[in-house]
């Protein structure tokens, strides 16, 4: 089994929780790349991007990702731009195995609509802005969420089946 297993994917495809399932089941650490830029800059997401702007969020995303590429035996959960910036997805796939949980656009709305003000990136849309602007980006991410090692039904999947796929990488 790969000693990195990498969940990459949209806003609100279920990564965290997900995540945290699938390490408890087979004994490694879980992080929240989020919750460790979050830790370490001091700051919320939205802070860093509002005081710093995104460029700089994705360089300290990156800076993150090199250091947890040293780590063993552990979930990662990334932010949704993360394999689409500086190489990530490369180097996510380098370094151990990435699980692209695949979710339509529909099935994102529904579960990013009542989240919209903890993401700088979709605060303040009305519905149909937040449905154009998922469906936009994600055309734009999916060539690098593609280039997972494994692609699985975002909405339908269970922990299960992510042990399955790990314990075969
Ligand atoms: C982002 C997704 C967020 C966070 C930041 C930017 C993105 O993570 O990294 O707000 O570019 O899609 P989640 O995917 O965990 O919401």
């Amino acid at each position: 089994m790969d000693s990195r297993i990498f969940l990459i994917g949209f806003m609100g495809s279920g990564k965290s929780t997900l995540g945290a399932q699938l390490a408890r089941r087979i004994d490694y650490q879980f992080v929240d790349m989020d919750l460790l830029i979050e830790e370490t800059a001091e700051m919320s997401v939205p802070e860093i991007f509002d005081e710093h702007g995104e460029e700089v969020f994705r360089k300290w995303e990156h800076d993150i990702l090199l250091e947890l590429c040293q780590s063993e035996k552990i979930v990662i959960s990334t932010g949704g731009g993360a394999p689409c910036h500086s190489g990530n997805m490369d180097l996510m796939n380098s370094n151990g195995c990435t699980i692209y949980l695949k979710l339509s656009p529909e099935a994102l709305l529904s579960r990013l609509i009542r989240s919209r003000t903890e993401r700088p990136l979709i605060k303040g849309k009305s519905e149909t802005e937040l449905l154009d602007f998922i469906r936009s980006l994600l055309e734009k991410r999916e060539k690098y969420y593609m280039l997972a090692s494994s692609i699985v039904d975002g909405f339908n999947v269970k922990t299960e089946e992510l042990v399955r796929i790990v314990s075969d990488s």
